[in-house]
């Protein structure tokens, strides 16, 4: 299939250069390759720029980017902060004898290229540049996307064709689109990419395969966009000829020492590891009986002196639990793993923790092990590639559902603790801490439609600053990618606001995760195959009752692991917020929902509504026909169409299934009749 877009210009860094010219110079005050790019990007949108900060055709308008130390010994008159933290940037706008001066200072050159994409963002959204004098900096330290891209060239959980980084077991002769890749991601702040699939890891130690690498890390240098690989535990033993690999043995420590200087001989700016272990099949230190704690540690030291850190993944759990043991919980895994080696990790380890318990379900509630890792840095693993979200064939923008994980409140110590301020590293006084999004994008438009972009973009700007709105967000895409058009940003931002609730609906309410084919594909009803099989994704639903109980008191204990107020909260199925309460508590189809109604009912009324909000999403679309780039509107068109048909399917699966188990009728009578 033909990429309908394959360049960062296509997807929201476009559209530059629509206004009259005006005379605009632009110039980098250093030599260094970030500013240089910094320029040619400003020089993109120099007119946009200067009009927006009332220069006219008359006047002539100076852009100048550099470090602060730059600007500073340049403009002596400007007033410049002090002082700027790493990767932020300060921007001011002033009249210099006589003509229009706007001056970007950045903390460092990766820093002054954020502050050119913000100020081309800012002429984008029309903004008054005017009497403009800001500073801004990141609100966490890593900011990486994760792509789980094979050698051979397949991507795994990627919706959008093959890899942009490798073919054949090889990395891919024409890099173009991984710097058009690093453009993009360098445009929302995004600083790290681990380019290589958490499984499948062993081969990209291969000698061979990091001088490969390192021209991947060459073609995202340039945008400040720092490479990470996936490693896998067992190397010392699968390619470095070891009878071991059991992280405490002298001989192991010793391998992954020289392994790591020979990955830093050529890539020398190497962001770090990711690690999967023990999990899904692939090895780990239980395999020695030692800790998540001993392996990463072992990496960590060898990659500290190279300034290295690891992001060891807390998704560890067995995938062959025992479904009639009633006290079976994958839910618990991560924080009975991980809540006891709180303390034990070495300074440059980040435990990068998925925001549920789960695994990217329409809805779950918020990870435990955050508030329960106080000694220990910290990343939050989200997917902005939609394996359990219609994976890109479903509209869903997902920054609502991130929000809600960030802002909320965990309580941690019985005070204020959001996710947002424990990730960042403010809650417990961590130096490193973060956000990961696993994109997994590929060769087919990045993401594969047009309008998943908004996901990609939000990932990047949340993990810059979480206090932003997630309307602010969906109307800053959708004014940078389709224009300024009032009823386009309009339709199109409250179409990005439905479609996550409207795939709830349709989906897994309650709490029930996806009711997807959770064995296989991750797509399409099914029901029943959360049950009766190790995976552990199970809801319990029989004749009388759906859920399963995780209370202490009954159940699997998991509402324990969270701090004293949410789990009191949790453990009653009286006071457990709706949208949760199959998660936590077994509950008989006629209890009665905190809004009035019964779980049965609301089964029934949620996906009738789930599929009508999803067959207006598309007629929505409609009335954007003529008004927007005609390549998007019928890349969407054709999905949208799709989408509400699929709805529909999703919706009758669904209440035929529970009108079937339970008896009970719609009150309403539409389920059954056909
Ligand atoms: C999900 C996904 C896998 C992936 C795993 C992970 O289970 O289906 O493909 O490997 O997450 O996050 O490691």
């Amino acid at each position: 299939e033909v990429a309908w877009a394959q360049t960062a210009d296509q997807a929201w860094i476009r559209g530059r250069g629509a206004h009259d010219p005006v005379d605009a110079r632009v110039r980098a005050l250093g030599p260094d390759p970030l500013e240089q790019r910094a320029a040619d990007e400003l020089e993109r949108g120099a007119s946009g720029i200067a009009l927006a900060s009332g220069a006219d055709s008359q006047k002539k308008a100076q852009i100048v980017v550099g470090t602060l130390e730059e600007l500073r010994n340049a403009y002596p008159a400007l007033r410049l902060p002090d002082h700027l933290v790493a990767d932020g940037f300060w921007l001011g706008s002033s009249i210099q004898q006589g003509n229009r001066l706007i001056a970007i200072a950045g903390s460092d050159s990766r820093g002054a290229l954020y502050g050119a994409f913000d100020l081309l963002r800012s002429a984008a959204m029309h903004r008054d540049l005017r009497s403009m004098s800001l500073a801004e900096s990141p609100a966490m330290p890593i900011r990486w996307v994760d792509e789980w891209d094979n050698a051979d060239g397949s991507v795994e959980r990627g919706y959008a064709g093959r890899s942009i980084f490798f073919d054949g077991g090889h990395v891919r002769a024409d890099l173009k689109p991984v710097s058009e890749y690093a453009r993009l991601l360098a445009s929302v702040g995004i600083n790290g990419c681990n380019i290589n699939n958490v499984n499948n890891a062993a081969v990209f130690l291969e000698p061979q395969m990091l001088k490969e690498v390192a021209r991947i890390a060459d073609a995202m240098r340039p945008w400040g966009v720092r490479v990470g690989l996936s490693v896998d535990i067992a190397s010392p033993q699968k390619i470095g000829g070891l009878k071991t690999y059991d992280p405490v043995d002298p001989e192991v420590i010793g391998w992954w020492k020289r392994k790591v200087d020979e990955v830093y001989a050529a890539i020398p700016d190497l962001a770090g590891f990711t690690v999967k272990a023990d999990s899904e099949g692939q090895p780990g230190p239980a395999s020695y009986g030692r800790t998540p704690a001993d392996a990463a540690n072992v990496l960590a030291n060898a990659l500290a002196p190279h300034g290295g850190v690891v992001l060891y993944r807390a998704f560890v759990y067995n995938h062959h639990l025992d479904w009639n043991d009633a006290k079976a919980d994958r839910a618990r895994a991560a924080y009975d793993i991980f809540h006891p080696l709180d303390g034990k990790f070495a300074p440059n380890v980040i435990v990068q923790v998925k925001e549920g318990p789960i695994d990217f379900q329409t809805q779950e509630p918020v990870s435990p092990l955050f508030a329960g890792l106080e000694k220990t840095n910290q990343a939050m693993e989200l997917q902005i590639t939609q394996e359990y979200l219609g994976q890109q064939r479903h509209l869903v923008y997902i920054a609502p559902m991130w929000k809600w994980v960030l802002d909320f409140d965990l309580r941690a110590q019985n005070r204020t603790t959001p996710v947002k301020e424990i990730i960042a590293g403010k809650t417990f006084d961590r130096p490193l801490g973060g956000m990961v999004g696993v994109a997994s994008v590929g060769q087919n438009g990045w993401l594969g439609s047009p309008l998943a972009l908004a996901n990609l973009y939000a990932f990047g700007r949340l993990a810059w600053e979480p206090n932003l709105t997630v309307e602010q967000i969906a109307e800053e895409w959708t004014r940078q990618t389709l224009g300024n058009d009032p009823e386009v940003v309009r339709t199109v931002t409250a179409m990005l606001m439905q479609s996550w609730p409207a795939y709830l609906h349709y989906t897994g309410p309650l709490g029930m995760q996806t009711l997807t084919d959770i064995t296989g594909s991750h797509y399409g009803p099914n029901i029943e195959a959360s049950e009766n099989n190790g995976w552990g994704q199970w809801h319990r639903a029989d004749h009388e009752a759906v859920g399963m109980d995780r209370s202490v008191a009954t159940g699997t204990g998991y509402a324990g692991q969270y701090p004293p107020e949410l789990a009191r909260k949790y453990e009653d199925a009286k006071t457990t917020p709706d949208e949760l309460l199959t998660f936590f508590h077994h509950v008989p189809y006629t209890w009665k929902l905190l809004d009035g109604k019964t779980v049965i009912q609301y089964i029934y009324d949620s996906h009738y509504q789930g599929a009508e909000e999803a067959a207006r999403l598309g007629q929505e679309w409609k009335t954007l026909e003529g008004k927007i780039d005609p390549q998007i509107y019928n890349e969407m068109h054709k999905r949208l169409e799709y989408q509400a048909g699929h709805a529909f399917v999703w919706r009758d699966a669904i209440v035929q299934y529970f009108l079937k188990l339970s008896g009970i009728p719609d009150e309403k009578g539409r389920a059954g009749h056909y």
